[in-house]
């Protein structure tokens, strides 16, 4: 059977990760998650005070950029890859709210995005990949052989996140988390390099009211065709 390349795009929160991971382990393909890689290079900025406490200094992250290291680093217990900034495990702190706050910001910065495409593309040279973000099917894999876009409402994507931060620990309040989804989706769609948009040659799948099993097995089916 022939490998394929996989793009899965869309808004914050509609569960791309998890129909990818899943997506991935049932084909034997490799996953990655490049809003991990994001969020990484948001926690460096964030530590080394270049944003956070109102203030930005963002030139001086893009002149450490290439020192910044970033790896995928498979968990076989977990069964899934974790993210390491400069050798350490940060799987966990790339999550918090305080994260989320701060990553679209980070993202919107050209020189950002050039490191991180780069990598993505190198990932994905063999083919038998999913990868999950916001410009995989429009710049990082405009070859794609399937290209998929994501969508859920507002709500239902806020109540997600939502449950996913009150499950990891975080005292957050539903209202933050739906400001900070609204948030990012607009500065995803409105910045200037690389916005968040649809692949026309994209297949759209909205799961506002699908549950996991019956989004898995869709995605499996319109994947199953393509390879
Ligand atoms: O996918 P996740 O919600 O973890 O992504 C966090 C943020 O990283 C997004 O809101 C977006 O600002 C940025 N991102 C991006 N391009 C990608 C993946 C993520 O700009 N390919």
């Amino acid at each position: 059977m022939s490998k394929i390349t996989i793009a899965i795009d869309g808004f914050s929160s509609t569960g791309k990760s998890t129909l990818a991971k899943q997506l991935a382990k049932e084909l034997g393909y490799v996953y990655v998650d490049t809003g991990a890689m994001y969020r990484a290079i948001t926690l460096f900025a964030m530590r080394n005070n270049f944003i956070g406490n109102g203030e930005e200094r963002l030139e001086d992250l893009v002149k450490v950029l290439p020192k910044i290291k970033l790896r995928f680093v498979p968990n076989a217990e977990l069964g899934f890859s974790e993210m390491y900034l400069n050798d350490e495990n940060v799987e966990k702190e790339i999550r918090t709210m305080e994260v989320s706050k701060r990553v679209s910001r980070v993202a919107e910065i050209e020189q950002v995005r050039y490191k991180l495409v780069e990598m993505q593309k190198a990932m994905g040279k063999e083919k038998g990949i999913v990868m999950d973000g916001r410009d995989i099917g429009t710049v990082v894999f405009p070859d794609a052989e399937l290209k998929v876009f994501m969508t859920a409402s507002p709500k239902a994507r806020a109540t997600r996140r939502y449950k996913e931060l009150l499950d990891r620990g975080e005292e957050v309040s539903y209202e933050d988390v739906l400001e900070n989804v609204q948030n990012r989706d607009f500065i995803d769609s409105h910045r200037e390099f690389s916005p968040l948009r649809k692949a026309p040659d994209s297949i759209e799948f909205d799961n506002s009211d699908m549950g996991l099993k019956e989004q898995f097995e869709r995605l499996l089916s319109i994947a199953d065709r393509c390879i």
